[in-house]
């Protein structure tokens, strides 16, 4: 198992705004993540799905450890995720945001895909190395002398991806990869996940999507997991009209009720 969640919980503090306007009373917390347990096997390829304020940003977040956990125990391959750990756990889990422009911060896109093995310390000559070598893999090599603030969000989005993929980490997790991404952009980036080999967790409304590149889907409703199942819940128009989703058409879902 290379993924291990044990009983986490996720509370935001109220904001200040909160405060203010309910002055005297305690701030608003919210319980985003609500006592979630799951593993995942190395290779494994999850689609995490959910109706809007479900918890699935809040959960990744977690799980890199930008957020941090109220209650719980998060374990990325072998390694317990805390403050002393947490750059170690970042080595091993590459989160692509939901928005590239988060990701690419650089003059040139090659600094982008540089810059976290930079921050690990190799040297310029291997860093060289592996840049050419994740734009070649991404087939994006022409992008590398250009700017991220010039690009179309499809190429964005697949440089965001080498940035990640650059570090090598063995878990790879995305926050609705496919938002505004056209046909061929979206078929490019679906060829681009099929063939990489980690262990993912994608964050997801587009159903077909997580048809294609997912085996297993795990269903976040009020910070909790309704469902964990393998794909052919998708399908399931019942269990998916449950949770506020929409349920693939097919010939399974006619077998399936
Ligand atoms: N910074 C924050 N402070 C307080 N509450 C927050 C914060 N960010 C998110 N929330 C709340 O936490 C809950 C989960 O939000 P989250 O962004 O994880 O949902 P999501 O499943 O990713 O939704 P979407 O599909 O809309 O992206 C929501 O109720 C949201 O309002
Ligand atoms: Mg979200």
């Amino acid at each position: 198992m290379i993924l291990k969640l044990n009983d986490v919980t996720v509370i935001y503090p109220g904001t200040a705004a909160e405060v203010n306007r309910d002055r005297g009373s305690l701030p608003v917390k919210t319980k985003a993540i609500d006592g979630i347990n799951f593993t995942a096997n190395r290779g494994e390829n999850i689609a995490l799905i959910g109706e809007n304020g479900a918890g699935k940003t809040t959960l990744l977040l977690a799980i890199v450890g930008i957020l941090e956990i109220s209650s719980g125990i998060i374990e990325a391959d072998g390694i317990q995720l805390t403050r002393k750990t947490l750059n170690e756990v970042r080595k091993k889990i590459g989160l692509v945001f939901q928005n590239p422009d988060d990701q690419l911060f650089m003059p040139y896109i090659y600094d982008d895909v540089a810059f976290g093995c930079r921050n690990s310390g190799m040297t310029e000559e291997d860093i060289k190395i592996r840049v050419n070598e994740t734009l070649n893999q991404l087939n994006i090599s022409h992008l590398c002398n250009r700017s991220s603030l010039k690009l179309s969000e499809g190429e964005k989005r697949m440089a965001a991806i080498a940035a990640v993929l650059a570090m090598q980490p063995s878990i790879l997790m995305f926050d609705e990869p496919t938002a505004f991404l056209d046909h061929r952009a979206r078929r490019t980036l679906i060829e681009t996940l099929q063939k990489l080999q980690h262990t993912k967790i994608i964050i997801t409304h587009d159903m077909q999507f997580a048809e294609e590149v997912c085996n297993r889907v795990i269903i976040l409703k009020n910070g909790r997991i309704a469902a964990d199942e393998s794909k052919a819940i998708l399908y399931n128009k019942e269990l998916m009209q449950n949770y506020g989703l929409e349920a693939l058409q097919s010939k399974a879902a006619v077998q399936g009720g």
